[in-house]
């Protein structure tokens, strides 16, 4: 996590100023700073380094070189940095080059970005290995070409290796690299040249799997060699999540059990499993959108506040939530979690198939796409306060947000006209689209009668600050090239997740659904989740 990171951030958007409000369909703006704050001058640029990339698929493409070229062009490489690039398939260096180019044109986000001199100097740095995962001689021709580029690079410091691979290939790619030699064991994080390891997501798809991994990764490395990432913790408002609650004095002694009735937690997807039928049909919502970030945001949203800003402190505040959760038995399953998965539907006015037709989708599939669950963390701020988290695909917008509901005053003085339920005060923390914070409250509609209304206090990331520019991989990249692992899963915090999501996908693995698809595509999700919470006498924020 960088203290800046483009010319649109500065702390000071934090806070919201303007007493302009106007009750306008009972939702109220406060108006953002006129002008974009004064950028914070530019504090880091990455380590010298090279970053030996494996894979060269959709995630190569799409983010991985788009993120590098924009910390190019933000001024955030050092001159000593190359990648290379590992992958199966036979290339020279020329072909390689021309069709990631091709592939930013299409990716980066603002095609505006794409510089021809830029890309020049950038792809200069570019090259390509075609080599098999398995094979001993593709670490000896790494290891040549890494000799090369510290001959033309002098002053590079690190090395930094990506597992871009499907995950059934890292434990024999991190044994081969241990056994190569080119990516050593370094006790002393403080030593130089340093070396790292990126690991992409799932990390296991079990606690026992994730163990195994572990072990793996432990033999060839120490921890602190290691990053694993969720692609979340770069998300500029989940970072945001730590300068909200610790850097202001008024929202956390509020955020307590004394104060708070329930936290939501939404991630829903518009998409759904489109091209990833193979992998999906292994994973599920649980795995592949619980056990990282929704967890993630949980822990953010309850842990206690570390004693300094660090990888370790934030880290070890992180894994007591995860500890701390109630395990959730069989026996109870169904007062905690709920699953369901689409069936064809409309998105945006136009039909899309169920998930049951999607391809690599067995006909009769029982993944869920969709799951609701009730988490209790039993310790002294959160006891008896319910977290829900939802997460599914082919909802009908995508919208991912943390909504901490307060309790009703305990008396309320003013009389109800009938029917009309109080709404409680909210913080919503919309982590994407529309960044931004917003407070629910009462007043009173002016007017002679009192009469009551519920206005939003926002706060919008854009109107503050001007669009979010970069993506969570440029701020992750360059937190490994920094050695910063504050964004990244440590060992027993991943293991820690699985451990809270293991009962339940084992529960529903034993136990077929018969009642699938039970939503469809372009809802909010099946009809048990809303009689799920409803049973709480609660029910789900419209996003
Ligand atoms: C990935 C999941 O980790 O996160 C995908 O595998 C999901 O299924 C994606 O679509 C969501 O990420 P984002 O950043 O688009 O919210």
């Amino acid at each position: 996590m960088r203290a800046s990171s483009g010319s649109q951030t500065g702390p000071a958007g934090l806070a919201v100023r303007g007493s302009t409000a106007a009750v306008a369909n009972a939702s109220t703006t406060v108006a953002a700073p006129e002008a974009a704050p004064e950028a914070v001058p530019q504090l880091r640029r990455a380590e010298p380094c090279t970053l030996v990339i494996f894979g060269a698929g959709d995630l190569l493409h799409r983010k991985l070189i788009p993120s590098l070229y924009h910390l190019m062009l933000d001024g955030l490489l050092p001159d000593d940095f190359a990648v290379i690039v590992v992958a199966r398939e036979q290339m020279d260096d020329s072909t390689f080059r021309t069709k990631l180019r091709d592939a930013l044109k299409t990716f980066l986000p603002d095609h505006a970005d794409f510089k021809p001199k830029v890309w020049e100097g950038f792809s200069a740095r570019l090259s390509y290995i075609s080599g098999e995962l398995a094979d001993p001689g593709t670490y000896d021709t790494i290891r040549e070409r890494l000799a090369e580029t510290d001959a033309r690079l002098p002053g590079r410091t690190g090395r930094l290796f990506y597992l871009a691979i499907p995950p059934s290939t890292y434990e024999e790619t991190i044994n081969r690299l241990a056994e190569s030699g080119i990516a050593p064991r370094i006790p002393d994080p403080k030593q130089r040249p340093w070396v790292r390891v990126i690991i992409e997501k799932p990390f296991g798809r079990s606690l026992g799997s994730a163990g195994a991994l572990n072990a793996c990764v432990r033999r060839a490395f120490a921890e602190h060699q290691v990053y694993r990432i969720d692609h979340y913790l770069g998300k500029e408002t989940v970072q945001n999540l730590l300068v909200f609650r610790f850097a202001n004095s008024i929202f956390e002694p509020i955020c307590n059990r004394q104060h708070v009735r329930h936290v939501q937690i939404t991630v829903a997807e518009s998409v759904g499993v489109e091209h990833r039928g193979k992998y999906y049909e292994e994973a599920g919502v649980v795995r592949d959108m619980f056990q990282n970030h929704l967890l993630q945001l949980l822990t953010l949203v309850a842990m206690e506040p570390p004693v300094t800003f660090s990888a370790d402190a934030v880290r070890d505040e992180k894994v007591k939530v995860l500890h701390a959760i109630r395990a959730i038995t069989p026996a109870v399953m169904h007062d905690y979690a709920v699953r369901g998965q689409y069936g064809p539907g409309t998105i945006d006015g136009k039909p899309v198939p169920g998930y049951r037709e999607e391809p690599n989708v067995a006909r009769d599939s029982g993944t869920p796409t969709y799951c609701a669950i009730r988490f209790m963390i039993d310790n002294w701020r959160w006891h008896d306060v319910p977290f829900y988290l939802r997460s599914g695909k082919r909802m009908p917008r995508r919208v991912s947000e943390i909504a901490i509901q307060f309790r009703t005053p305990p008396h309320l003085m003013f009389p109800q006209p009938e029917g009309r339920v109080m709404e409680p005060n909210t913080l919503a923390i919309r982590v994407q689209p529309q960044e931004g914070i917003s407070l629910r409250f009462e007043v009173k509609v002016p007017g002679v009668d009192v009469k009551m209304a519920s206005v939003d206090m926002d706060f919008s990331y854009a109107e503050a600050f001007g669009e979010l520019d970069h993506d969570a991989y440029e701020t992750l990249l360059l937190d490994c090239m920094l050695g910063e692992a504050t964004l990244f899963t440590r060992s027993d915090e991943v293991e820690a997740a699985w451990a809270v999501v293991d009962p339940i996908i084992d529960f529903w693995a034993n136990k077929r659904p018969d009642h699938f698809p039970n939503y469809a595509a372009g809802t909010w999700g099946p009809e048990v989740a809303n009689e799920f919470i409803a049973r709480e006498g609660a029910r789900w924020r419209e996003p």
